[in-house]
């Protein structure tokens, strides 16, 4: 099976500092890809290199056919193509919960006012959040307004989902909830490489966990990985978290 996601040797510098060192992995439709590491590792970096957010000096990252290293790569269709969320929700604050997932829709889709709405209240029930369509996010716990984030991601009916620490700012209750509506999100095939610290999470779901260390993929496996890490730096990494 060709690979909806695959980075080949993908090198990336900021100024003197060499963040990616030829990285490559690669996802398969349906596949959930978590990648793993310390701080400063590049894990964000070559996530956003996905999604074209950071331009790569050299190799090829190809995503549902489009080749995103090219400087020709149209940019409109990748954005379609791939969904992306961060740890921070970005939710407009004087936009209800049903309008900030309808702006792109809206705006980028072109989408009619009813149809929009249909396709809001449907990716808001997948999130399990149809009731709060009208309320403002101030109004949700910080877990809800991640789901309407990631309920806003699914509107535009990516291929691929690209997850970013999204857990990382919340209580352990509500990272619970978000892990559930991404679980779901896996289990319906979604596509999907995630950043996160939640090894049992990975551990249990993951397809394929990354290791990266100091720019390069150190260690690579399923999610047993966890349990037997080969390398010294996978074992220190992993007990640093206990
Ligand atoms: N836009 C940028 N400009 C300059 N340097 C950057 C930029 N983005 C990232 N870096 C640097 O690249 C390195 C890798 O950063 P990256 O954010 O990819 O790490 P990370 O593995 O996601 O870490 P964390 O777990 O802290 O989120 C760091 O040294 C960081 O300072
Ligand atoms: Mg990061």
């Amino acid at each position: 099976m060709s690979p909806i996601v695959n980075l080949n040797e993908v090198h990336k510098s900021f100024g003197s500092n060499h963040v990616l060192r030829g990285v490559s992995f690669s996802a398969a439709k349906g596949e959930m890809v978590a990648l793993i590491g310390a701080s400063g590792s590049g894990k964000s970096t070559a996530l956003r290199c996905i999604d074209r957010l950071e331009a790569i000096d050299s190799g090829t990252i190809e995503v549902c056919g489009l080749r995103v290293d090219s400087p020709t790569v149209d940019l409109h269709q990748l954005r379609q193509e791939v969904g992306i969320v961060f740890q921070s929700y970005n939710l407009f604050p004087h936009l209800t919960v049903e309008e900030n997932i309808q702006l792109a829709l809206r705006h980028v889709k072109k989408l009619g006012k009813d149809e929009s709405r249909q396709i809001a209240l449907t990716v808001l029930g997948q999130v399990g959040l149809k009731e709060k369509a009208g309320a403002y996010p101030e109004q949700l716990s910080g877990g809800q307004q991640q789901r309407v984030a990631i309920a806003r991601s699914l509107a535009m009916s990516p291929k691929v989902m690209l997850f970013d620490e999204v857990t990382s700012a919340l209580d352990p209750q509500l990272t619970g909830e978000v892990l559930r509506v991404m679980e779901d999100l896996s289990s319906q095939g979604m596509t999907m490489i995630l950043v996160t610290h939640e090894m049992a999470f990975a551990r249990r779901l993951a397809n394929r966990i990354i290791y990266m260390h100091q720019g390069k993929v150190w260690e690579t496996g399923d999610g047993s990985m966890i349990d037997s890490p080969q390398t010294p730096e996978l074992q220190a990494f992993l007990n640093n978290g206990l």
